[in-house]
């Protein structure tokens, strides 16, 4: 007899199939409707495995994991011909490469089960969309998830039975630390990649990457931070924005060019003293724009801005640091001063739509940072005298603009 959870959800699938148009965006509410089909093939597909077979999958996605992560490094994919239906043999592969064509052929063969690479019948192998992509872009995020996070990630178990099984809250002793062997160090996280610049980079080019999972723009109204002719007159010299641990400066500037009204006299951008000189070399931001070298776990310098914006710094840390930093501030709001955090947003009740946003913070938490729930925020915000007012949603986006400001009472 038929299952009829399965033929429900088939049913459903194909509605969705009949309705789908190839997305031309790649923001994420273009990207949606191609989300959810995939997700409710994933669905199907969980539906009809029993356990074992799942063991299975985890099986082969461990051998995948590890066999492109190899074959990266070892430049194989580059060397796999992309024109319409060319292959290469595991001979002539190895010939170009410079890899035992033994161990190719060991390595290929699970990618050819998940369907990254394929094989012709004469056993010859061809690339697909998926290792031809992983060549630049998307294999460098790849390669930052598999040796930052991954690395270390594997060994929590051993972490928690060192360390008690609760969550990694520290810079110092963590996941990452552990896994470096540093945890005695006295060295941050960021101190301890340093040290491998290779490794350093891998990470600063794959965040590039994740830019884009918390829009800049779009969602937060940021002329509404723009000075009045009256608040003008009373001290010209407010600060509208402080973008702390704003990076070179490239935030400001999508900001400024977004929100006209702002004027670039008004944003000041903080960050650590190399950050800062490397703006000012590079004049990414706009001319005008305030650099103020500013390490935030001290006081706050700019007293009475109207925002004070974090973007994507809240999850590196823990909520006890995240308040240490909020306690620089607090001290400097005025009334009507707001702190922005723009950074991914967890669900209270899980999705498969956040799926990602779940997986970065298992990522966050080797090394002692966490993605948060707005329930999380407003508690952080509540701890160090602040309300959560508002909660600005990137449209389609696990992610938003968490605004607070200071209690009232
Ligand atoms: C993940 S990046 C985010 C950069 C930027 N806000 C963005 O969204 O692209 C974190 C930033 O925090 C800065 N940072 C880290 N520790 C800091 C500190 N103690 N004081 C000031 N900035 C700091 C780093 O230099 C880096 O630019």
């Amino acid at each position: 007899m038929a299952d009829p959870s399965l033929t429900s959800l088939v049913t459903e699938l194909a509605k969705l199939a009949a309705d789908y148009v190839p997305p031309t965006g790649h923001d994420a509410a273009s990207q949606a409707p191609k989300v959810a089909l995939v997700n409710l093939s994933k669905k199907i597909m969980y539906s009809l495995m029993d356990p074992g077979m799942l063991v299975q999958a985890h099986s082969l996605q461990m051998a995948e994991m590890v066999s492109i992560r190899t074959l990266l490094d070892l430049k194989v994919f580059e060397k796999i011909p992309t024109g319409d239906g060319q292959t290469i043999t595991a001979k002539e592969l190895s010939e170009k490469s410079g890899v035992q064509d033994t161990l190719l052929e060991r390595l290929l063969r699970p990618l050819v089960a998940s369907g990254f690479i394929t094989q012709s019948s004469d056993g010859s192998y061809g690339s697909t969309k998926f290792s031809q992509a992983y060549i630049s872009f998307p294999g460098l995020f790849f390669t930052l998830m598999f040796d930052h996070f991954l690395q270390p990630m594997t060994d929590l178990p051993k972490y928690l039975k060192t360390h008690g099984p609760v969550e990694p809250t520290s810079f110092y002793v963590n996941p990452y630390s552990d896994y470096h062997q540093a945890s005695d160090s006295g060295l941050t996280t960021w101190e301890i990649m340093s040290k491998d610049p290779e490794k350093l980079k891998t990470f600063q080019i794959g965040l590039t990457l994740g830019d884009t999972m918390v829009p800049v723009t779009g969602y937060y109204d940021f002329d509404q931070l723009a000075l009045t002719p009256e608040e003008l007159e009373r001290d010209p010299d407010r600060v509208s924005l402080v973008d702390i641990g704003g990076g070179v400066g490239n935030v400001v500037k999508r900001i400024l060019q977004d929100y006209k009204k702002l004027n670039p006299k008004n944003v000041v951008l903080q960050d650590q003293d190399n950050i800062i000189d490397m703006a000012d070399k590079e004049k990414t931001p706009p001319e005008g724009v305030r650099l103020v070298k500013h390490d935030f776990w001290g006081p706050q310098p700019i007293k009475g801005a109207k925002a004070y914006y974090f973007r994507r710094v809240f999850h590196d840390y823990s909520d006890e640091l995240c308040a240490k930093a909020l306690r620089q501030i607090v001290p400097a709001m005025a009334p009507d001063s707001r702190i922005l955090i723009a950074d991914m947003l967890l669900p209270d009740i899980m999705t498969e739509k956040e799926a990602h946003t779940a997986a970065l913070d298992v990522a966050c938490m080797v090394m002692g940072g966490k993605e948060r729930t707005e329930d999380d925020f407003r508690r952080l915000f509540d701890s160090v005298g602040l309300d959560l007012v508002a909660i600005h949603r990137a449209p389609g986006a696990a992610a938003g603009v968490v605004e607070g400001k200071l209690k009232t009472e």
